[in-house]
C-alpha cells in the first residue's frame, strides 16, 4: 500500500491506483466527464485536474497520473480550480447547449466563455473518445473512430456511413456523457444516432415485440445457461423464470 495525502487527509491507496481512484476512495468529489470505471483513461476533457504540492508543484490529470509513495495533492486549491474553470470555458463554447456542460459550469461559477463560440450551436459532443473506447475496447466491434484534425476533428464511423461491424448494443450512447449519442427503437428497427447506422430488432419468441438487434444473436454461444430464456424480452422472460 502506498501513503498519499489528498487535501490533507492521509490514505493508504493500492499500488497501480491512479490519484482519480484515490480521491473516490477518499469519498471526495470531482467531476470527470471522460473517466468510465472499466475503461483505460484517456485525459480528453481535463476536468479532474488538481494539483501535485509534494515532491514537486505540478497540475496533473487525476484519471491518469498514478499514485506513489509520499505524494500530496490539493484538489480544491487555486490553481486546479482556476484550471478546471478554464476547461469549462472551453467546453462551453465548444457545447454551448449541452445541459450537462453548463450544470457543472454553473457549480464552479462559470456563465459565459471567453473562447470563440461553435458554430454549430447544437453540438454535444466534446470529443472525450468514449465511445470510441467502449466500442473497440469492451465491445470488441471498432465501429467508431476520431477524424479529421483541429476544429474539423470528430467522431463517426468510418466516411461517415452505416457501420457494417456496429452490433447495435448501444454501448456508445450508454457511456457518452452528454448525451450526444441516440439510440432509438422504432418500426422494428433500431436508429443510432449520429452514426446513419439502422439494425433490424429480432422479435421476441414470446410475445413477438421486436426487442434485440440481431447482430447480437452471437452472444447466445457465448454465454452458457441461457438457452432457456434465449429469444425472449425482458418481460417474457421474467415471466419463464418466475413460472419455474
Ligand atoms: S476525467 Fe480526467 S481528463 Fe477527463
Amino acid at each position: 500500500m502506498l501513503a498519499v495525502t489528498i487535501d490533507n487527509q492521509k490514505l493508504s491507496v493500492r499500488e497501480n491506483s491512479t490519484v482519480l481512484q484515490a480521491i473516490r476512495q477518499a469519498g471526495m468529489q470531482l467531476s470527470t466527464l471522460c473517466y468510465w470505471e472499466g475503461l483505460p483513461p484517456y485525459g480528453a476533457c481535463r476536468l479532474c485536474l488538481v494539483e501535485m504540492t509534494a515532491p514537486r508543484r505540478q497540475t496533473i490529470a487525476a484519471c491518469t497520473y498514478p499514485v506513489f509513495d509520499g505524494m500530496v495533492v490539493e484538489t480544491d486549491g487555486p490553481h486546479a480550480r482556476a484550471h478546471r474553470k478554464m476547461m469549462l470555458e472551453f467546453l462551453l463554447a465548444r457545447c454551448p447547449e449541452s445541459e450537462v456542460i453548463r450544470r457543472l459550469a454553473d457549480e464552479v461559477g462559470v456563465s459565459a466563455s471567453r473562447f470563440p463560440a461553435n458554430e454549430k450551436t447544437e453540438e454535444l459532443c466534446i470529443l472525450c473518445g468514449l465511445c470510441v473506447r467502449v466500442c473497440r475496447d469492451l465491445v470488441g466491434a471498432a465501429a467508431l473512430g476520431f477524424i479529421g484534425r483541429g476544429a474539423e476533428r470528430t467522431v463517426d464511423t468510418p466516411f461517415h456511413a452505416a457501420s457494417d461491424v456496429c452490433i447495435g448494443c448501444g454501448a456508445c450512447a450508454a457511456v457518452c456523457p452528454t448525451g450526444a449519442i441516440r439510440v432509438e427503437d422504432v418500426d422494428g428497427q433500431r436508429v443510432l444516432h449520429p452514426w446513419h447506422t439502422i439494425i433490424r430488432l429480432q422479435p421476441c419468441q414470446g410475445c413477438g415485440q421486436p426487442f434485440t438487434p440481431e447482430p447480437m444473436s452471437f452472444l447466445r454461444t457465448h454465454v452458457e445457461g441461457i438457452d432457456h430464456v434465449w429469444g425472449l424480452c425482458p418481460a417474457c422472460r421474467r415471466k419463464q423464470v418466475a413460472s419455474g
